[in-house]
């Protein structure tokens, strides 16, 4: 039995197709939502799962001899892509170290030509020149730099691995989305004017790589990395053979390569302002300009690899796609998006008790899968059997937000489940009360290290995953005091400033990403807040004032602000008024703030 992750794609396709012709039996790894219906009618075992889920691939890996590994994500978009640095990176080190631990006999991995350092032009590429994880030319290349060395390493812990780095892959069929070269010659199928940058690459056709991958998994030395390669041709001269194919005419713009860099950006940007998908990015104009002399000398002598003739490839790419239609666009521009049946996952830190515990059970109740975080995790697991009874979801981290890895372990958590995340409520954190001069200095460190630094740093590595799928909220729980700075909880009001800020910045910055980030502003709250206040070293009890809110007026603001997302809210909503007072009259609680503190006997 043999085994393919990322079946679904347009190697993929190639590849089983190959494997079942050579008597194959073929089990395919695909997602949940991955659309396998170009597979349709091929005797195949189909596993759903994903590659960030360590078990799903345990249970698929089970009795299998050979596992080719080709699920990935191609961005030829500039900017971080999370999700396929996670895919990519994370997902293939998965692989490789369950394949390990599973016993399979051996690891084919599809790496790319692009993961290897690009030398100067004309200096031949082959597989001296090592995988290059900081590459200039973009992220992706990066990614299966990164992909390729965790393969390696766990080479080097006794798994038995080979990776092969294809040039640029067209050939008949493609998957849901279609493939992008695929795209491109569809296009040029066409009569008309077609835009010709004056550069050259070198194709493969991916019925070749199909071939290679097996050739590699019978004849490839462990631990060795074989380029295979097509044939060096220019724009021009695809274009020509297409055309002669379709026997249309047409006419070529050659654009000179400086003011194509312009037209790549422009077409870049309004890719990115209407989320369309474009096949003219910098990236691709770089890789045409990039040194495309490529040995395929390693994998003739040692695999006995071959590519057929390259009029054979266009032909046959040419007639599939005149027999086939196009693949819906919208589709194929859409980015990757949640699965409609995937359980929504909401992480609330803070959640053994108060504001947090509530958020939780309304949350679970909604149907969300709950991670409850914050340090007791009695009260927690209590918690979380309490929402398991009523039917809910709830998984328990205990861990200490006050350490620099504490927020570092709630998304290594998040990963290792492979689901992703929806909603953050960042709502640990406590005060102090008293004159600064009073706080022991390890208080005061702690509460910038819960109240902002944790926060901050879940923000920031949750965020990719999240704008990754545009689409994900951000709550952050702040406080009235962080738009009126209090004496007696200096150190506090700042902390809150901190986070008011923070979410008004990220707020504007992601309009029109799908994702959000909202502040909640409550008064004072009747929770356990004040009793932690009183109990930490030399602090004073908090006057909570004489008409308290009750903790459910803070957590229905939190639902509802994932109902209709907005900047920030107040509870009670009369208390949107403070910032303006403290605008207006400052001055004045200048004055009197002393008088005031005097009264309680400071
Ligand atoms: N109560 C108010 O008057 C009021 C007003 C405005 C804003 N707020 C804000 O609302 C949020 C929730 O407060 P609350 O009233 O629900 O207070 P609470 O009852 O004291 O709850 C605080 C939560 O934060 C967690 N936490 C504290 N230190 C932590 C640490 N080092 N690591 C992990 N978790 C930690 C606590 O869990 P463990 O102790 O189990 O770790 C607890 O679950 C806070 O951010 C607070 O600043 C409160």
């Amino acid at each position: 039995m043999v085994l393919v992750t990322g079946a679904a794609g347009h190697v993929g396709g190639a590849l089983v197709r190959e494997l079942l012709e050579n008597g194959e039996k073929v089990r395919v790894f695909v997602l949940p939502e991955d659309d396998i219906s170009g597979l349709n009618g091929l005797p195949l075992h189909v596993v759903r799962g994903n590659v960030l889920d360590r078990e799903s691939l345990r249970s698929a890996m089970a009795g299998v001899d050979i596992v080719y590994h080709l699920a990935g994500i191609i961005s030829i978009m500039p900017g971080r892509n999370a999700l396929m640095r996670q895919v990519n990176v994370v997902g293939t080190s998965h692989v490789a170290r369950v394949a390990r631990e599973s016993g399979v006999r051996r690891l084919v991995y599809v790496s790319s030509i692009h993961a290897l350092g690009r030398p100067p032009r004309r200096t031949p590429v082959d597989e001296r020149i090592p995988f290059d994880p900081h590459n200039a030319a973009g992220e992706y290349d990066q990614t299966k730099a990164e992909a390729s060395l965790a393969v390696l390493a766990e080479v080097e812990n006794g798994l038995d691995a080979v990776l092969i780095c294809p040039t640029g892959i067209i050939g008949p069929y493609y998957h849901h989305g279609g493939s992008p070269m695929n795209a491109q010659i569809r296009k040029w199928m066409k009569p008309g004017v077609h835009v010709v940058i004056n550069g050259h690459f070198d194709f493969v056709d991916v019925r070749d790589v199909a071939r290679a991958m097996i050739l590699a998994a019978s004849r490839g030395r462990r631990g060795e990395t074989y380029i295979i390669r097509g044939a060096r041709v220019s724009v021009a001269e695809l274009i020509s053979i297409v055309r002669n194919l379709t026997a249309r005419t047409g006419l070529n713009l050659l654009v000179p390569f400086p003011f194509a860099l312009v037209g790549a950006t422009l077409a870049t940007w309004h890719a990115k302002l209407w989320k369309k998908p474009v096949s003219f990015t910098r990236y691709a104009l770089e890789t045409l300009a990039s040194n495309s002399f490529i040995s395929g000398e390693k994998a003739r002598r040692e695999l006995g690899y071959q590519p057929r003739p390259f009029s054979e490839t266009v032909r046959d790419t040419v007639h599939w796609l005149a027999a086939n239609p196009e693949p819906n666009r919208e589709r194929a521009a859409a980015p990757a998006r949640e699965s409609p049946a995937r359980a929504r996952i909401a992480v609330v830190t803070g959640a053994s008790r108060g504001i947090g515990a509530l958020v939780a059970r309304m949350l679970a109740r909604k149907g969300y899968r709950v991670l409850l975080v914050a340090r007791s995790e009695e009260r927690l697991t209590r918690l979380a059997e309490d929402i398991r009874s009523t039917g809910g979801q709830a998984d328990v981290l205990a861990v200490d937000l006050a350490r620099p890895e504490g927020a570092r372990a709630v998304y290594d958590r998040v990963i290792e489940t492979g689901e992703g995340i929806d909603v953050l409520v960042n709502n640990a954190g406590f005060g102090w009360y008293g004159y600064a001069s009073d706080m022991p200095s390890e208080t005061a460190l702690q509460m910038v290290q819960v109240n902002n630094a944790a926060l901050a740093q879940l923000i920031v590595l949750f965020l990719p995953l999240m704008r990754g799928r545009g689409h994900g909220h951000v709550i952050n729980v702040s406080s009235i005091v962080g738009g009126f700075p209090s004496p007696w909880a200096a150190l506090y009001s700042a902390t809150k400033s901190f986070v008011d800020t923070l979410t008004t910045a990220l707020h504007r910055e992601l309009r029109g990403s799908g994702v959000h980030v909202s502040a909640v502003r409550p008064g004072p709250v009747l929770t356990e807040f004040y009793q932690t206040v009183f109990r930490l070293s030399q602090g004073r009890s908090i006057p909570v004032g004489r008409f308290p809110i009750r903790p459910e007026a803070v957590a229905n603001a939190i639902l509802g602000l994932l109902r209709r997302p907005r900047r920030a809210v107040y509870v009670p909503r009369r208390f949107g008024a403070i910032p303006w007072v403290e605008l207006g009259f400052g001055w004045l609680i200048d004055r009197v703030a002393v008088l005031l503190m005097r009264r309680q006997g400071a």
